[in-house]
């Protein structure tokens, strides 16, 4: 029996375990990213750590998400990320110089090579062949710093694509496709293994686009095989040395099978509030929003902005409508201004932003009340775009043009005559500058520098060990399909405040629950009750950390997402499920709880958490692995890798 691509890199990077399903293993990780939000964590981490040397081949800090620095406090924590860099040996990307993942996959990305990055939409890299999967800044550090990465062996899902796209269907409604196909839960366990002769029909950036959102359905990742256009990508980024043969074997075997025919696909969209309300453009009915947005991690490419423009040029953007576009990187706006492209999209009356991730995380371009705003992003949870009862639509930069230009949401075939598109291919070269990258050997005293911790950057908050028994109180019961961005929205506030652990924590469940963060600091000790995919979404670690602080023990939920669980694990709360889910019915929020031999539970991994008052014993387990339960005994991560050093 032979192996899938992804298990050929596993195999590879092994270090413990055996690859087999429902087993724990650990693998190397060649490089880590992490980006001005969630990298402070690491940073801080690392500092906290303090080594002599990273011990990855790469480790790229990105100052990507709140680049304009309207306030001092993501100035500071750009020249914390910088200093960190410089002291340990890292890279910077510096501010505007690009969105992590696409610039990771233009300029570090290797075929076979392993990544970890703190943000959920590390799979992007994915597009050239290298297993890339995102994770919470903790775990992240850790892997900068030496240890292996833990997960439990992937089951391996192929996407069969076949066909080819038909002018106006764009890489993003394969991606939208799969949503539909697979939901935001349905990924899970899996990485997704593209394949198919549809596959050499697309580029690495339609590649990026459909791997960045595999991420989506809850899976690890998602990869594609490496072939002559991964070669003529990375000969086009001045990387053809990091061209390798890697394939899957013809006789590998996979967990589950599914098969798009890229020719049958229709421009698609997803519409308010997850990323799996997918229907066709044409069926979706009238939306006439106030703001269109193109670029984001998924869509910043230079293809998706050129073909974008190929739309726009010679028309107007609809008076009523505010179109904004953001390429991926530096190297992509580089390309656009030598290509007469940028002059295009201006005359049509488009507003250039900078390469950074802006509207997709309420960084500017937040919508108006009630707004309505279509965007080629991934996500479009509630609160995501910086206003909570906005609705924003997903849709191709095909669409999203067609939509700019009518002012209603359209189906961008109606505006694409025959042959208007032609031409429009990955650049064989690219103007390749990394002079917005400083590395190692930019710094030659790396020892000498001094990390610099602005005032608004608060200490990490540590926690003591397990306690033999824990009291408290409900403090929360949430739905299903909780996201991080429920937990911690992203709103210019929370976002400026990011680093500053004690006022960022006065925003945590905001949203779902406004008497929260009360409730919870008048309990002092509390538990969070919740549904199914608790904690879907975005890789902060902040939905861990912030509940944490807040005095928050214990997680009971019917099933969660994984980085989530792997964050909560690295702050030391216990993430239970309910044996039985409909015991869910029976707890209420200000039930007292009582968990007695905590110890002994977290290594059995069967729990009894009894209500006094209620009478009522409600059991629960903990699915963890062994590392996962040593981390809980000690109390969290930091803990755990300060014992070590
Ligand atoms: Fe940035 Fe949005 Fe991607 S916040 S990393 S562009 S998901």
């Amino acid at each position: 029996m032979g192996y899938t691509l992804a298990q050929k890199i596993i195999q590879s990077h092994l270090i413990s375990g055996a690859m087999t399903k429902g087993e724990q293993i650990e693998i190397k990780i060649d490089q880590t990213l992490a980006q001005d939000l969630t990298g402070i964590l690491v940073a801080q981490f690392i500092g906290a750590v303090n080594p002599k040397a990273l011990r990855t081949e790469k480790t790229v800090f990105y100052c990507d998400h709140n680049v304009i620095a309207a306030t001092s406090e993501a100035a500071d924590d750009h020249l914390f990320l910088r200093t960190t860099a410089e002291r340990y040996g890292g890279c910077i990307s510096k501010t505007g110089n690009g969105i992590c993942h696409f610039l990771h996959c233009q300029r570090f990305a290797a075929p076979g090579r392993t990544l970890l990055g703190s943000d959920s939409h590390t799979p992007t890299s994915g597009a050239v062949g290298m297993l890339a999967i995102g994770s919470g800044g903790l775990t992240v550090a850790e892997c900068t710093m030496g240890e292996g990465f833990k997960l439990t062996t992937p089951l391996m899902m192929q996407v069969e694509l076949t066909g080819k796209l038909r002018p106006g269907v764009a890489a993003k409604d394969v991606a939208l496709e799969i949503m539909r196909l697979l939901t935001v839960k349905g990924g899970r366990g899996y990485i997704l293994e593209y394949t198919g002769d549809g596959v050499s029909t697309l580029s690495v950036s339609e590649r990026a686009t459909i791997a960045n959102m595999s991420v989506e359905t809850g899976a690890f990742t998602g990869i594609f095989p490496v072939d002559e256009q991964t070669r003529s990508f990375l000969r086009a980024q001045q990387r053809e040395d990091d061209y390798i043969e890697l394939a899957a074997d013809a006789d590998a075997v996979y967990d589950k099978t599914l098969h798009i025919d890229l020719s049958k696909l229709e421009p698609l969209v997803a519409k308010p509030h997850m990323p799996d309300h997918v229907s066709t453009v044409a069926q979706a009915g009238s939306v006439i929003p106030n703001s269109v947005f193109i670029g984001s991690c998924t869509n910043g490419s230079y293809l998706d902005i050129a073909r974008a423009a190929r739309i726009l040029k010679g028309r107007k953007v609809n008076k009523h409508i505010d179109l904004t576009i953001g390429p991926g990187s530096k190297q992509v706006l580089a390309q656009l201004i030598e290509e007469g492209i940028i002059q295009d999209l201006v005359h049509a009356g488009a507003r250039i932003i900078e390469c950074g991730c802006g509207p997709c995380i309420g960084i500017g371009q937040v919508p108006c009340f009630q707004g309505i705003a279509v965007r080629t992003s991934n996500r479009n949870f509630p609160g995501r775009s910086g206003t909570n009862d906005a609705s924003v639509y997903l849709v191709s930069p095909e669409t999203a043009a067609a939509t700019a230009v009518n002012g209603y949401l359209t189906d961008p075939r109606t505006l694409i005559s025959v042959g208007m598109m032609d031409g429009l291919e990955e650049p064989k070269t690219c103007p390749v500058d990394d002079y917005g990258i400083i590395t190692p050997r930019d710094v030659p005293t790396s020892e000498k520098i001094q990390v610099i911790q602005g005032p608004n950057i608060s200490d990490l908050p540590t926690r003591g060990t397990v306690r033999e028994e824990i009291t408290g109180r409900i403090s929360l019961k949430a739905g299903d399909n909780i996201t991080t961005d429920d937990i911690v929205p992203s709103n210019p506030d929370t976002i400026k405040y990011n680093a500053n652990i004690p006022r960022v924590a006065e925003y945590t469940f905001t949203y779902v629950d406004p008497d929260f963060v009360g409730r919870a600091r008048e309990m002092k000790h509390s538990a969070i009750v919740g549904g199914d995919n608790y904690g879907q979404g975005s890789s902060r670690e902040s939905a861990a950390l912030l509940p944490m602080y807040l005095g928050v023990e214990v997680l009971l939920v019917k099933s969660y997402a994984r980085i989530h669980k792997e964050n909560l694990f690295n702050y030391g709360i216990i993430p239970l499920v309910f044996c039985d889910p409909l015991d869910y019915e029976h707890i209420s929020v200000g039930d007292d709880y009582v968990i007695h031999n905590v110890k002994q539970s977290i290594e059995s991994g069967e729990f009894v958490l009894e209500f006094p008052a209620k009478g009522l014993q409600i059991a629960a387990r903990l699915e963890a692995s062994e590392f996962d339960k040593k981390l809980l005994l000690l109390g969290g991560a930091l803990n755990y890798l300060m014992s070590k050093n």
